[in-house]
Protein backbone atom coordinates (compact mmCIF):
# COMPACT_ATOMS: atom_id res chain seq x y z
CA UNK A 1 0.00 0.00 0.00
CA UNK A 2 1.19 3.55 -1.11
CA UNK A 3 0.67 6.80 0.56
CA UNK A 4 0.88 10.22 -1.54
CA UNK A 5 1.91 12.70 1.24
CA UNK A 6 4.81 14.39 -0.82
CA UNK A 7 6.20 14.11 -4.05
CA UNK A 8 8.69 12.12 -2.75
CA UNK A 9 6.27 8.84 -2.11
CA UNK A 10 6.73 7.85 -5.39
CA UNK A 11 9.94 7.68 -7.99
CA UNK A 12 10.65 9.79 -10.68
CA UNK A 13 9.59 6.90 -13.48
CA UNK A 14 6.34 6.56 -11.55
CA UNK A 15 5.63 10.36 -11.51
CA UNK A 16 6.31 10.97 -15.00
CA UNK A 17 3.71 7.98 -15.87
CA UNK A 18 1.02 9.52 -12.94
CA UNK A 19 1.59 12.65 -15.80
CA UNK A 20 1.17 11.35 -18.94
CA UNK A 21 -1.46 8.84 -18.00
CA UNK A 22 -3.39 12.09 -16.69
CA UNK A 23 -3.04 13.53 -20.39
CA UNK A 24 -4.81 9.88 -21.34
CA UNK A 25 -7.44 10.02 -18.91
CA UNK A 26 -8.07 13.36 -20.28
CA UNK A 27 -8.54 12.42 -23.84
CA UNK A 28 -10.97 9.41 -22.79
CA UNK A 29 -12.85 11.33 -20.78
CA UNK A 30 -13.13 14.33 -23.72
CA UNK A 31 -14.25 11.29 -26.43
CA UNK A 32 -16.85 10.42 -23.62
CA UNK A 33 -15.47 7.04 -22.74
CA UNK A 34 -17.10 5.74 -19.43
CA UNK A 35 -14.45 4.27 -17.40
CA UNK A 36 -14.78 3.11 -14.00
CA UNK A 37 -11.96 1.60 -12.07
CA UNK A 38 -12.89 2.46 -9.07
CA UNK A 39 -16.93 1.34 -8.95
CA UNK A 40 -18.30 1.07 -5.46
CA UNK A 41 -15.16 2.59 -4.29
CA UNK A 42 -15.38 5.85 -1.80
CA UNK A 43 -13.12 8.03 -1.15
CA UNK A 44 -13.29 10.28 2.62
CA UNK A 45 -12.39 13.95 1.96
CA UNK A 46 -11.22 15.11 4.85
CA UNK A 47 -11.10 19.18 4.52
CA UNK A 48 -9.92 21.63 7.71
CA UNK A 49 -9.17 24.27 5.53
CA UNK A 50 -11.18 25.73 2.46
CA UNK A 51 -11.46 24.65 -0.93
CA UNK A 52 -12.87 25.08 -4.27
CA UNK A 53 -10.51 23.16 -6.84
CA UNK A 54 -9.11 20.47 -4.52
CA UNK A 55 -12.64 19.56 -3.60
CA UNK A 56 -14.68 19.75 -6.85
CA UNK A 57 -11.68 17.83 -8.67
CA UNK A 58 -11.88 14.67 -6.01
CA UNK A 59 -15.82 14.80 -6.13
CA UNK A 60 -15.79 14.80 -9.91
CA UNK A 61 -12.72 12.30 -10.03
CA UNK A 62 -14.85 9.77 -7.84
CA UNK A 63 -17.65 9.75 -9.51
CA UNK A 64 -16.85 9.58 -13.15
CA UNK A 65 -14.54 6.74 -11.82
CA UNK A 66 -17.82 4.72 -10.96
CA UNK A 67 -17.17 5.67 -7.13
CA UNK A 68 -17.98 8.27 -4.55
CA UNK A 69 -17.10 10.52 -2.10
CA UNK A 70 -17.58 11.70 1.55
CA UNK A 71 -17.11 15.16 2.42
CA UNK A 72 -16.09 15.52 6.26
CA UNK A 73 -15.08 18.72 8.07
CA UNK A 74 -14.38 19.34 11.73
CA UNK A 75 -17.55 21.18 11.93
CA UNK A 76 -19.85 18.58 12.46
CA UNK A 77 -17.68 15.24 12.89
CA UNK A 78 -15.37 14.08 15.58
CA UNK A 79 -12.47 15.62 14.25
CA UNK A 80 -13.29 18.73 15.46
CA UNK A 81 -13.80 17.48 18.98
CA UNK A 82 -10.57 16.41 19.92
CA UNK A 83 -11.27 12.62 18.91
CA UNK A 84 -7.59 11.68 18.39
CA UNK A 85 -6.12 11.25 14.72
CA UNK A 86 -4.66 7.30 15.54
CA UNK A 87 -8.36 7.04 16.65
CA UNK A 88 -10.02 8.92 13.78
CA UNK A 89 -7.43 6.98 10.88
CA UNK A 90 -8.35 3.53 12.63
CA UNK A 91 -12.53 4.15 12.40
CA UNK A 92 -12.50 6.14 8.84
CA UNK A 93 -9.89 3.72 7.14
CA UNK A 94 -11.83 0.62 7.77
CA UNK A 95 -14.71 1.89 6.04
CA UNK A 96 -13.58 3.57 3.27
CA UNK A 97 -10.94 2.92 0.25
CA UNK A 98 -8.60 6.00 0.52
CA UNK A 99 -8.60 9.22 2.36
CA UNK A 100 -8.21 12.44 1.62
CA UNK A 101 -6.79 15.24 3.63
CA UNK A 102 -6.18 18.80 3.77
CA UNK A 103 -5.19 20.16 7.13
CA UNK A 104 -2.36 22.80 8.69
CA UNK A 105 0.33 20.29 10.42
CA UNK A 106 2.28 18.23 8.11
CA UNK A 107 2.18 15.81 11.16
CA UNK A 108 -1.39 15.28 11.48
CA UNK A 109 -1.33 13.71 7.34
CA UNK A 110 1.99 11.40 8.70
CA UNK A 111 0.41 10.42 11.71
CA UNK A 112 -3.12 9.30 9.87
CA UNK A 113 -1.09 7.69 7.23
CA UNK A 114 0.74 5.47 10.07
CA UNK A 115 -2.58 4.21 11.32
CA UNK A 116 -4.77 4.36 7.94
CA UNK A 117 -5.15 0.83 6.49
CA UNK A 118 -6.01 2.62 2.88
CA UNK A 119 -3.88 4.71 1.38
CA UNK A 120 -4.04 8.48 2.30
CA UNK A 121 -3.25 11.39 0.05
CA UNK A 122 -2.23 14.89 0.97
CA UNK A 123 -4.37 17.46 -0.61
CA UNK A 124 -2.45 20.26 1.39
CA UNK A 125 -0.77 21.04 4.23
CA UNK A 126 0.89 23.73 5.59
CA UNK A 127 4.59 22.10 4.35
CA UNK A 128 3.48 21.16 0.86
CA UNK A 129 0.66 20.58 -2.05
CA UNK A 130 1.83 17.75 -4.20
CA UNK A 131 -1.76 17.43 -5.67
CA UNK A 132 -0.75 20.75 -7.52
CA UNK A 133 2.06 19.77 -8.71
CA UNK A 134 1.22 16.51 -10.40
CA UNK A 135 -1.36 18.96 -12.29
CA UNK A 136 1.20 21.46 -12.58
CA UNK A 137 3.40 19.12 -14.24
CA UNK A 138 1.23 17.78 -16.25
CA UNK A 139 -0.07 21.03 -17.57
CA UNK A 140 3.62 21.92 -18.33
CA UNK A 141 4.48 18.58 -20.67
CA UNK A 142 0.95 19.52 -22.58
CA UNK A 143 2.22 22.61 -23.64
CA UNK A 144 5.77 22.07 -23.92
CA UNK A 145 6.49 18.33 -23.53
CA UNK A 146 9.22 17.19 -21.14
CA UNK A 147 10.59 19.36 -18.08
CA UNK A 148 13.71 17.67 -17.56
CA UNK A 149 16.40 20.01 -18.09
CA UNK A 150 14.56 23.00 -18.05
CA UNK A 151 14.49 26.16 -15.66
CA UNK A 152 11.56 26.82 -13.40
CA UNK A 153 11.36 30.53 -10.91
CA UNK A 154 9.51 30.57 -8.09
CA UNK A 155 8.43 33.93 -7.13
CA UNK A 156 7.29 34.54 -3.65
CA UNK A 157 6.48 33.00 -0.34
CA UNK A 158 8.83 29.91 0.52
CA UNK A 159 5.52 27.82 1.34
CA UNK A 160 3.75 24.75 1.10
CA UNK A 161 3.49 25.39 -2.86
CA UNK A 162 7.24 26.78 -2.85
CA UNK A 163 8.50 23.11 -0.94
CA UNK A 164 6.18 21.23 -3.32
CA UNK A 165 8.12 22.33 -6.41
CA UNK A 166 11.67 22.03 -4.53
CA UNK A 167 10.69 18.19 -4.19
CA UNK A 168 9.40 18.25 -8.03
CA UNK A 169 12.98 19.92 -9.28
CA UNK A 170 14.55 16.59 -7.75
CA UNK A 171 11.72 14.07 -9.04
CA UNK A 172 11.65 15.67 -12.43
CA UNK A 173 14.84 16.81 -12.97
CA UNK A 174 14.51 20.60 -13.62
CA UNK A 175 16.39 23.81 -12.04
CA UNK A 176 14.77 25.65 -9.90
CA UNK A 177 15.12 29.18 -9.17
CA UNK A 178 13.30 31.03 -5.93
CA UNK A 179 12.88 34.24 -4.98
CA UNK A 180 11.70 34.79 -1.78
CA UNK A 181 11.59 38.00 0.57
CA UNK A 182 14.01 37.71 3.79
CA UNK A 183 12.45 36.03 6.36
CA UNK A 184 10.35 33.99 3.80
CA UNK A 185 12.56 31.67 2.32
CA UNK A 186 11.86 27.99 2.38
CA UNK A 187 12.77 25.50 5.32
CA UNK A 188 16.21 24.48 4.94
CA UNK A 189 14.96 21.23 6.03
CA UNK A 190 13.67 20.72 2.57
CA UNK A 191 16.44 22.26 0.68
CA UNK A 192 18.63 19.99 2.04
CA UNK A 193 16.74 16.68 1.98
CA UNK A 194 16.23 17.63 -1.83
CA UNK A 195 19.26 16.04 -4.62
CA UNK A 196 18.04 19.28 -7.01
CA UNK A 197 19.82 21.87 -8.48
CA UNK A 198 18.61 25.11 -6.22
CA UNK A 199 19.28 28.63 -6.43
CA UNK A 200 17.93 30.48 -3.84
CA UNK A 201 17.83 34.66 -3.68
CA UNK A 202 15.96 37.60 -2.86
CA UNK A 203 16.23 39.23 -6.30
CA UNK A 204 12.80 38.33 -8.57
CA UNK A 205 15.00 39.71 -11.53
CA UNK A 206 17.67 37.15 -11.46
CA UNK A 207 15.24 34.31 -10.55
CA UNK A 208 13.38 34.98 -13.21
CA UNK A 209 15.67 35.56 -15.85
CA UNK A 210 15.64 33.43 -19.02
CA UNK A 211 12.84 30.97 -16.96
CA UNK A 212 10.56 28.70 -18.89
CA UNK A 213 8.25 28.78 -16.43
CA UNK A 214 7.51 31.24 -13.97
CA UNK A 215 5.34 30.57 -10.70
CA UNK A 216 3.78 32.14 -8.01
CA UNK A 217 1.10 32.34 -5.14
CA UNK A 218 -0.82 34.40 -2.64
CA UNK A 219 1.55 35.68 0.02
CA UNK A 220 -0.56 35.38 2.86
CA UNK A 221 -1.20 31.59 2.77
CA UNK A 222 -4.42 29.84 4.79
CA UNK A 223 -4.41 30.05 8.21
CA UNK A 224 -1.70 33.45 7.91
CA UNK A 225 -4.79 35.99 7.45
CA UNK A 226 -3.67 37.76 10.16
CA UNK A 227 -0.32 38.72 8.45
CA UNK A 228 -1.59 40.47 5.37
CA UNK A 229 -0.61 43.59 6.07
CA UNK A 230 3.04 42.89 7.39
CA UNK A 231 3.07 40.64 4.56
CA UNK A 232 1.93 42.90 1.83
CA UNK A 233 4.94 45.04 2.90
CA UNK A 234 7.62 42.60 2.83
CA UNK A 235 6.58 40.80 -0.52
CA UNK A 236 5.98 44.52 -2.58
CA UNK A 237 8.72 44.07 -5.05
CA UNK A 238 7.69 40.44 -5.85
CA UNK A 239 4.62 40.63 -7.88
CA UNK A 240 4.80 38.72 -11.38
CA UNK A 241 4.12 41.98 -13.72
CA UNK A 242 4.70 42.30 -17.50
CA UNK A 243 7.96 43.46 -16.63
CA UNK A 244 9.47 40.40 -14.78
CA UNK A 245 8.09 38.47 -17.18
CA UNK A 246 10.15 39.84 -20.04
CA UNK A 247 13.13 39.01 -18.96
CA UNK A 248 12.02 35.31 -18.91
CA UNK A 249 12.47 32.92 -22.21
CA UNK A 250 10.15 34.26 -24.83
CA UNK A 251 8.55 31.16 -24.63
CA UNK A 252 7.84 31.31 -21.00
CA UNK A 253 4.88 29.73 -19.46
CA UNK A 254 3.35 31.15 -16.26
CA UNK A 255 1.94 28.91 -13.41
CA UNK A 256 -0.63 29.88 -10.21
CA UNK A 257 -2.06 27.62 -8.32
CA UNK A 258 -5.37 29.91 -7.61
CA UNK A 259 -6.87 31.62 -5.91
CA UNK A 260 -5.12 34.23 -6.90
CA UNK A 261 -4.92 38.21 -6.00
CA UNK A 262 -4.79 40.48 -9.13
CA UNK A 263 -2.84 43.31 -8.66
CA UNK A 264 -0.84 41.83 -5.36
CA UNK A 265 1.54 38.88 -6.41
CA UNK A 266 0.57 38.81 -9.73
CA UNK A 267 -1.01 41.42 -12.47
CA UNK A 268 -3.95 40.62 -14.00
CA UNK A 269 -1.74 41.22 -17.58
CA UNK A 270 -0.24 38.69 -16.85
CA UNK A 271 -2.90 36.39 -15.51
CA UNK A 272 -5.35 36.82 -17.85
CA UNK A 273 -2.22 37.39 -20.77
CA UNK A 274 -1.21 34.44 -23.38
CA UNK A 275 1.53 33.57 -21.18
CA UNK A 276 -0.43 32.24 -18.76
CA UNK A 277 -1.69 28.55 -18.17
CA UNK A 278 -3.71 28.55 -14.83
CA UNK A 279 -7.64 27.51 -16.32
CA UNK A 280 -5.64 24.45 -18.02
CA UNK A 281 -3.43 23.83 -14.50
CA UNK A 282 -6.65 24.21 -12.55
CA UNK A 283 -8.76 22.13 -14.74
CA UNK A 284 -5.95 19.72 -14.83
CA UNK A 285 -6.19 18.88 -11.44
CA UNK A 286 -9.18 16.53 -11.98
CA UNK A 287 -7.00 14.66 -14.43
CA UNK A 288 -4.29 14.53 -12.72
CA UNK A 289 -5.81 13.14 -8.96
CA UNK A 290 -8.12 10.80 -11.11
CA UNK A 291 -4.20 9.12 -12.41
CA UNK A 292 -3.06 9.31 -8.68
CA UNK A 293 -6.38 7.68 -7.54
CA UNK A 294 -5.92 4.97 -10.03
CA UNK A 295 -2.32 4.41 -9.06
CA UNK A 296 -3.32 3.69 -5.61
CA UNK A 297 -6.57 2.01 -5.51
CA UNK A 298 -7.69 0.51 -8.85
N1 LIG B 1 -5.15 25.22 -5.80
C1 LIG B 1 -5.97 24.71 -4.86
O1 LIG B 1 -5.63 23.77 -4.12
O2 LIG B 1 -7.19 25.31 -4.79
P1 LIG B 1 -8.33 25.12 -3.69
O3 LIG B 1 -7.81 25.72 -2.42
O4 LIG B 1 -9.52 25.84 -4.25
O5 LIG B 1 -8.59 23.65 -3.50
N1 LIG C 1 -0.28 28.53 -0.38
C1 LIG C 1 -1.71 28.52 -0.51
C2 LIG C 1 -2.16 27.53 -1.54
C3 LIG C 1 -3.64 27.45 -1.76
C4 LIG C 1 -4.04 26.39 -2.74
C5 LIG C 1 -2.34 28.19 0.85
O1 LIG C 1 -1.80 27.32 1.55
O2 LIG C 1 -3.33 28.81 1.21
Amino acid sequence: MKHFLTLRDLTPSELTRLVERATELKKMQQQGEVYEPLKNKVLAMIFEKSSTRTRVSFESAMIQFGGGSIFLSPHDTQLGRGEPVEDSARVISSMVDVVMIRTFEHRKVETFAKYSSVPVINALTDEFHPCQLLADMQTYFEQRGDIRGKTVAWVGDGNNMCHSYINAAQQFGFKLNIAAPAGYEPQQSVIDAADAELFICHDPKAAVSNADLVVTDVWASMGQEEEQRKREAAFADFQVNSALMALADNDALFMHCLPAHRGEEVSAEVIDGPQSVVWQEAENRLHAQKALLELLCA
